[in-house]
Parts: C-alpha cells; structure tokens; sequence
C-alpha cells in the first residue's frame, strides 16, 4: 500500500487530491523523457525498475511516466501530476525534474525504497494528485569529514544517494585534516601513501585513555573522485571539495615536513595525528606552501567543477607563527598587523587564485579574523554572528551554526547516547532551526544561500555509526531546507513526527541504522568503558 500523499518529505509547497482513485503501474506503463530530462530518466528505470521489476520502455502508448522540461518554472521547481493516463512531471529544469522524481519513488510507497522486490507481481500505484513544490533555499547541504574516520567509496555514494532522497543537493566532502589525507593528488604522491593511514585512533572523547591500536586510513584515487562527482551530478547534487588550511593540516605536514613551520618544531618528526582536538602544528605562511597547495587545488580543480571550493580556515593557532622568525618576518615584509592578517593574507591568496580560475572559495567563518578576502563566502559554524557580519559587509553565507545542525552532537541526554560531544541537539531541536537569523534584513538574508548539516566523524567510525547520528535529524534537516516552515515557534512537530512514521519505514527500506524514536538500540548504546568523561566535557574538537 503506498502512504497517503501528506506523508510526503520534506513537506511541499502544495499538494491536491484529485479524486480517490489512483494510476496503476504495469508492463504496459513506458517512461519518455523529454530533451534535458534523460539522466533521470535513466535514474527511474534503474530505481523503480529494480523494485518493480518493470522494463519501462520508452514509449507513450496512453500510460507512461512523462518527464519534461517547463522552462517558465523557476529551475528547481517542479510539477507533479498522476492521473488515469500516467504521471507526468515538469520542472523547470533538469533538476526539478529529478526532485519530482524523488517525489514520485515517495508516492509509490515505502517499498519502492528497497532494491529488489519482495513478492512478484504486487501492484503498484501512485494516488492521483498534483504536487507543485520548490525549495525555499539554493544550497541544502551535508558535510561529511571523511578525514577522521574514512568512509569507503561504496559508503560515500550511498550517503549521496541518501542526500538525494532528502532533495538535498550539495555534498561537502572534507578531505583533508590532522588525522588523515583521502584524496590522490599526482604530482604529491606522499600525502596518499604516508598522510592517508593512522597507526592508531583515540577512543572517543579526547579525554578518554583509550585507543584502537588498528591502523586506520584510506583514500580516494582521482577516478573514484571522477566517479563521486558524476554519481552526484546525476542526482542534481554538487560536491565541494574541502582542503582544510592553514591549520588542520598536519597530516600533510607529516608527508611533506618542509610545508610545517621547521624553524619552531620538528616537523619531520610528526605523525599522521592519532588523537582529537584542535592542533598547533600548521602550516607555513611561505611561498614554498603557497605553490604546493596551487598544485593541490590544480588538480582538484580539475576534478571538481564545482563553482565553490572550500580552504577550510577554521580552527588555526597561531602560537607557532608568534615563535617563527620566518611568520614573523613575513609579517613585516608585508606589514601586516598581527597573525591574524597574516591568516587571512593566507587565504585571500586562495581567493584571487580560485577567482582567476573561474571558482569562489568558501571557508569556516574564522576566515573572518583579520580581514575577509573580497570574494570568499562563510560556512557559519560558531553561531550565526560570522554569517550576519559576513552577509552584512554583502559576502555569501551559509548558516551551519553547531548549536544548531553539527549531527556528530548527542540527540539526548542519558547515559545511552554513544558519543560524548558536546551539546543535545533532539530531532525537534533540529526540526526548529531557522536559517536566517532575525537580525538580517530582506537585503542581507538574501547572501543566505542556504544551510547545511555537518557530520564530524571522531567518534564516528564507520557508516552505522554516521546513520546513527545523521538520521532521522537529517530528514528534519532537510524539511528546514526545502520547505516554507513558519517561525520555529510555530512549526507544527506533532504533524512532522506523523510524516516521519512513514519515513522511517522508507528508511528501513533503505537500510539506513537511524537512532529508533524510543532510544538507540542495543549495538547503538554506548560501550561502557567510554562512559566517562561526559556531561560538562567540552566539545571534542
Ligand atoms: C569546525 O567545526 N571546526 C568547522
């Protein structure tokens, strides 16, 4: 039985009931596709085709799936209309298409979420309705660091896939960090061979004193990257690429030493990092690390055609440039102020090189800190204040504020929860987030591109553990996104918690290890010997 068509998520803009009856799928049911909408198309007959076990040939004979473009609908909009003829869906462009397509797979029922029937010959059917909808924001996003804790290929195309059933479409990938280096870069092949594995891992919270002696690492080599971009392109979903810099850095230092500040520490003798939390050993400020990371994102750029690229920025002490005769004497040849300045010397220089390359950069919102370089747009973490100075001085935004949508953060209190970070951000938490502060005017809400949820894998080591704390609060997540909700105050939990019965059942379908509303399960509890120290602890980063 398919849900009724209110069980739809994220919630669109308008949804009509046209009659009790309801379109049958069946051989005789084709699937046209017109001019711009084929990927999609492919994408149905792969989706649906495996679960129903229907060809849907491309043809039109009075029953059919009908997918095409309406260009006078703004681009991610779409149109979904099912009759007694078939289901037609218009957007207006290709991207809208593909998000009434998701709609469709949700008309179908739960069921159509599995990947291969479950009993031969069941019918299938979509109730008759029409469903106009459109997201409210251009960039709902997800980050998943894969630096941390590494998820293979397979993982990462399946959370991508995950994204697109939620009519997400930006993919953040964070490659590179303390802990680990996970994407092949030729003309540096050390960074894959020594700064992509661990010798070992922290054991949950930093404060803990225990450790998984496994080696831990991977990475990606540049035809999985080629292979994770068309997979997204073809779900309507961008991948920024994330190198982390000046700071979180000292897996690269660790592969090549010069990039470190050698004239303060003994940068050949650093590790790939084995534990968590924020690390004084960054980078460099000279023109040798300037022209290896130019090389770096050379090659990313070739990978990614992304319009963003993220340097990430965040979380860089400065003690070491304080200590370097090297940091300090670029300070002055460039009269800066202080090693804030020069941090954002550091990145303005990304900001003119991307820009000369066509891109923009986008970094945390210490970027900030110094000056903002002229081109780059914030991702708000710390709160909202990066993103309304950053919007107000007429600089892109996107709100991530870790108050509200860091899903690595506990979803309840007790003594269940498996991972010991900081604050409880519950499924409603999430549910009531705003994106755009009050504070803005119409004319800076508009540098709001967005918001996105970030998923930092410390305690996060495989992809159970990501379901764990990505789901259900990500489908709450992309409501939020999507949807036109009124005020936090006024978002109506109880009707979303009914919506969500249905999609925890497509959730199963997918076989997706979400937290179950009554508490984890039992491999989902916390191991006792990493019960302490909990409460009052402060965030593991
Ligand atoms: C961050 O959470 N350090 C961006």
């Amino acid at each position: 039985m398919s849900d009724t068509p209110a069980d739809l998520l994220p919630a669109p803009r308008r949804l009509t009931r046209d009659g009790a009856g309801s379109y049958v799928l069946d051989s005789g049911t084709g699937l046209t596709a017109g001019e711009g909408t084929e990927s999609t198309a492919r994408w149905l007959r792969a989706t649906l085709g495996q679960v129903t076990g229907l060809a849907l040939p491309p043809v039109d004979d009075g029953s059919a799936i009908r997918l095409r473009l309406d260009p006078s609908l703004p681009a991610e909009e779409y149109r979904l209309t099912a009759t007694a003829t078939g289901v037609d869906i218009v957007g207006g462009a290709p991207a809208g298409v593909f998000w009434g397509a998701q709609t469709l797979r949700q008309l179908l029922g739960p069921d159509a979420f599995r990947r291969a029937p479950l009993a031969a010959g069941r019918p299938w059917s979509v109730p008759h309705v029409t469903v106009e909808d459109g997201p409210r924001f251009g960039w709902r996003g997800a980050m998943l660091d894969v630096a941390r804790h590494f998820m293979p290929k397979d993982g990462v195309l399946r959370f991508i896939d995950l994204l697109a059933a939620h009519k997400l479409n930006v993919f953040h990938f964070h490659l590179s960090d303390d802990q680990g280096w996970r994407v092949e870069i030729q003309r540096y092949p050390k960074l894959t061979a020594d700064a992509s594995w661990r010798p070992r891992t922290k054991r949950g919270h930093r404060a803990s004193d225990l450790w998984d002696d496994t080696p831990h690492g991977g990475f990606y080599t540049q035809d999985d990257i080629r292979e994770i971009v068309a997979y997204a392109d073809a779900r309507h979903i961008a991948v920024v690429p994330e190198i982390d810099l000046p700071g979180h850095s000292q897996a690269a230092i660790h592969a090549y030493p010069e990039l470190g500040n050698a004239d303060v520490v003994d940068t050949a003798a650093l590790p790939v990092w084995d534990t968590w939390g924020v690390n004084p050993n960054i980078l460099a400020p000279t023109d040798a690390t300037l022209r290896f990371y130019e090389g770096v994102f050379e090659e990313l750029l070739g990978l990614f055609p992304s319009t963003f690229i993220h340097v990430g920025g965040d979380e860089c002490p400065k003690d070491q440039w304080r200590q370097s005769p090297t940091a300090q004497a670029r300070i002055q040849e460039l009269g800066l102020k202080d090693e804030d300045e020069l941090q954002s010397w550091f990145i303005r220089h990304f900001d003119t090189w991307l820009s000369e390359r066509g891109r923009r950069l986008i970094g945390w919102d210490e970027i900030l800190e110094g000056g903002l370089a002229p081109g780059a747009a914030v991702s708000s973490w710390r709160g909202y204040q990066g993103g309304i100075t950053a919007a107000r001085a007429g600089h892109d935004v996107v709100m991530c504020p870790e108050q509200q949508v860091y899903l690595d953060h506990r979803q309840a209190p007790g003594e269940d929860e498996p991972v010991p970070i900081g604050f409880v951000r519950t499924l409603e938490d999430v549910y009531r987030f705003e994106p755009v502060p009050p504070q803005l005017s119409a004319d800076e809400a508009r540098h709001v591109l967005g918001t996105q949820a970030n998923l930092w894998t410390e305690v996060m080591e495989n992809q159970r553990r990501v379901d764990y704390q990505a789901f259900p609060r990500l489908s709450a997540f992309c409501e939020v996104a999507w949807s036109e909700l009124p005020a936090p105050a006024e978002r109506d939990y109880a009707a979303f918690e009914a919506r969500m019965a249905a999609h925890y059942r497509r959730l199963d379908a997918l076989g997706v290890d979400y937290r179950p509303p009554g508490g984890p399960l039992p491999w989902q509890r916390r191991p006792a010997l990493l019960g302490r120290p909990i409460e009052g602890a402060p965030p593991n980063k």
